[in-house]
């Protein structure tokens, strides 16, 4: 559990939140999404990275932040955490409010390396920019880096994701396996070559095939 003010967390994902998040889901992308996007053709039978999956969740009764005091703001060392950080059995969550959702997929790189595929993220819109979309960004592009990815891919505004360090730039020389809007396929490397050094068409993660930061 890590704490983003006295009255949000964010904690991971557990198996009775699924119903809030495919609501999170639904308001954000429609309940179509899986039909519109190419996307899903890398995440429909693979399972997310369970280690990548975070929700934020509200303590019963809590206001939103930009209700709060100076207290409640989001503190700077929390939107910049890079770091992994040990995460504590979940809080109870009884009357506790989902507010947000990320997850990630593994995919394969057209050399057969491992990548990361971010998203989908959502925010509740009554909770949306107060700065929870940053936090879960960063801390679980933190505990990516740390469990040994070395890029990541997603399909975006780069006016949103440009901040994180995603750019067009390092997926030129790769396609996604249908259509995308060229200028929202964006990735990030913290190794040098790890996307640019690739050429061709992202494949979806085989069944039963071991996560690469499972081998020891
Ligand atoms: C996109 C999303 C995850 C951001 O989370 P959030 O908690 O609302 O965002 P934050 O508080 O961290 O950041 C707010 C900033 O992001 C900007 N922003 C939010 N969505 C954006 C978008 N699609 N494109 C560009 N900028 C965006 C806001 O304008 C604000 O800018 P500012 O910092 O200059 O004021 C959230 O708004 C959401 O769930 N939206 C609906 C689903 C969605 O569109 N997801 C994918 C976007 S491609």
């Amino acid at each position: 559990m890590f704490p983003l003010t006295p009255s949000a967390f964010v904690r991971p994902e557990k198996a009775r939140d699924a119903a809030r998040i495919e609501a999170l889901l639904n308001a954000a992308f429609g309940i179509d999404r899986r039909q519109k996007k190419t996307v899903y053709k890398l995440r429909d039978g693979v399972d997310p990275v369970r280690e990548l999956s975070y929700v934020v969740e509200y303590k019963e009764g809590a206001g939103g932040l930009r209700d709060s005091g100076t207290d409640e703001k989001l503190s700077s060392e929390s939107q910049g955490l890079q770091a992994p950080q040990p995460l504590s059995p979940p809080a109870p969550s009884s009357g506790n409010e989902v507010a947000a959702t990320i997850r990630y997929w593994p995919i394969l790189l057209p050399s057969g390396a491992a990548g990361l595929l971010l998203g989908p993220i959502a925010v509740d819109e009554a909770r949306q920019a107060e700065g929870i979309g940053a936090s879960l960004m960063t801390f679980s592009m933190g505990q990516a880096r740390a469990l040994g990815y070395s890029s990541m891919l997603l399909v975006g505004d780069e006016t949103y994701y440009g901040r994180f360090g995603f750019s067009r730039g390092v997926t030129k020389n790769l396609q996604l396996p249908g259509p995308v809007e060229e200028e929202r396929f964006l990735g990030l490397e913290w190794a040098p070559g790890a996307l640019s050094n690739e050429q061709g068409v992202i494949r979806k993660w085989p069944p039963g095939k071991l996560l690469p930061h499972y081998k020891k």
